[in-house]
Parts: structure tokens; C-alpha cells; sequence
């Protein structure tokens, strides 16, 4: 939940002007707007990459500034508008199960998670390639394993279409919909109407630092704001 929260980089230019948005799991949530419109700032205050300067981001029940990092990613995972920036390790399936050593799970069901999440993403021909060496479509694959491997509740994509051809982006469309039906909740910035026509049940619009629409509000609320035609 963004609770009154207003984010600055530079102090004259606020970004995020005292926005409230409360997000829901049941809901594949599209953000939209022009350039420049605080979209990625957003979806970064949202998982804690970025903290708020005023107000507080409630990441189911707790506030964004008082856990770590590692905290919010179990409970909210972020694809970053370029993948390759959270990819690290040496080949596929370390990216993989890294993160399940440090969880100190044994070695048996490391394999057994790894290989179902390589099989999901279609990634088990590279399991043994350097992740630089991957084709976009491919890295973006391997980054959306490596944050649902921590199994979060939330998962917010920034432009996950963005040069993605036709196949691949029925291959995130048929990924993102078994997602939705574990019941985890999808936040996507975008500016593909086509995909977030097809997939969004809540649409909000960003412009000047605030909501300037936000269907679902419109759909809940009893008291019309302006917005809501
Ligand atoms: N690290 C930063 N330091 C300073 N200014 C920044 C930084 N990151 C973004 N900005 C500025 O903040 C504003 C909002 O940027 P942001 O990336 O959130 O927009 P966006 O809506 O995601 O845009 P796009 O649709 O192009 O991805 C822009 O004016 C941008 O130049
Ligand atoms: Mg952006």
C-alpha cells in the first residue's frame, strides 16, 4: 500500500506527489503513462529499492523502510525495465538456486526447485550457459525465475514486453496467467495497450507526480472522485 508518499531525486522536482494507492492480489494491476511520468520510480518505492521521503509503503503489513531488502523480496519481487541488472551468477541454474543455498535449503529439493522453475521458463537447454550470453527474451525468463524462486506474494514488472517478439510474449502472457492463478498479485508498468488489455483487471494513470484515473476506485467507490467519468 503507498500511503501519502512523496518522492523527490532532486529536491525542486518532486516525482511522486503525495500518491495513496492501495494494490490487491486478486487484481493484474497496469500502471500507464507518458515518459517520465514516475512509472519505474513507482515500482521501485513499491519494493523498497527506493525509500519514501514522505508518507510510508506498507509491503503486506510492513513498512518499506524498517525491513531489508532481502525481507520485502520474499514478499514482493521486482523485474527490473532491464533484466540483465539483476542477473549475477555464473551460469543459469546457480542463478537459480543461489538464493536457495542462502535459504539453507537442502540440496535435494534445491535440484528439484530449480529444475521445475528451468522446465516453467523454458530455460533447461541453458541451465549450464553464462546468463550474459542469453538472448533478452531469455534473461527475462531467467530474472522472472530467479525473484519467483523466493516465492513472493507481489510481483510487479516494469515494461516486461518491451522487446519481446509475438512468441515470447505469449510465453510471458501463459506464465503471468498460472501466476495469477496461484493467487499472486501482478503490478505491470507498461506501455503495450494490446498485453494490458488483454491481462488487466485495474488500470491506474500516472501524470504530474499523481492518479489521474484509476478504475477500480471508480468501480469501489461510493463518492465519484474527478477522475472517474
Ligand atoms: N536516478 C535518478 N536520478 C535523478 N532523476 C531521475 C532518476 N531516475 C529517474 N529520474 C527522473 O525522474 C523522472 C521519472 O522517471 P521514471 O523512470 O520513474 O519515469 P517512467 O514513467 O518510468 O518513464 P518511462 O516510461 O520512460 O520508463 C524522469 O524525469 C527521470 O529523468
Ligand atoms: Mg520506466
Amino acid at each position: 500500500m503507498i500511503d501519502h508518499v512523496s518522492f523527490a531525486y532532486k529536491k525542486q522536482h518532486p516525482i511522486i506527489n503525495n500518491m495513496s494507492i492501495e494494490l490487491f492480489s486478486e487484481d493484474f494491476t497496469a500502471i500507464v503513462g507518458a515518459n517520465g511520468t514516475g512509472k519505474t520510480t513507482l515500482g521501485k518505492l513499491m519494493t523498497g529499492i527506493l525509500k519514501p521521503e514522505k508518507g510510508s509503503v506498507i509491503i503486506d503489513g510492513l513498512d518499506s523502510s524498517k525491513i531489508s531488502l532481502g525481507a520485502i523480496g520474499k514478499k514482493a519481487g521486482y523485474l527490473f525495465q532491464n533484466p540483465e541488472r539483476q542477473i549475477f551468477a555464473p551460469n543459469v541454474y546457480e542463478e537459480l538456486s543461489f538464493p536457495l543455498e542462502v535459504k539453507g535449503m537442502k540440496k535435494e529439493e534445491i535440484e528439484r526447485k530449480v529444475n521445475e522453475s528451468l522446465t516453467i521458463f523454458q530455460l533447461t537447454h541453458l541451465s549450464k550457459v553464462f546468463p550474459f550470453t542469453l538472448s533478452q527474451g531469455e534473461k527475462q525468463r531467467l530474472a522472472l525465475a530467479a525473484i519467483l524462486i523466493n516465492e513472493p506474494k507481489f510481483l510487479i514488472l516494469d515494461e516486461p514486453t518491451t522487446g519481446l517478439d509475438i512468441e515470447r510474449k505469449n510465453t510471458l502472457s501463459t506464465i503471468l496467467g498460472r501466476l495469477k492463478e496461484k493467487g499472486i498479485g501482478i503490478v505491470m508498468i507498461s506501455h503495450d495497450g494490446a498485453f494490458i488489455g488483454k491481462h488487466a483487471t485495474r488500470i491506474i494513470e500516472l501524470a504530474g507526480g499523481e492518479v489521474i484515473g484509476d478504475n477500480k476506485k471508480c468501480l469501489g467507490s461510493k463518492s465519484k472522485t474527478d477522475h472517474c467519468a
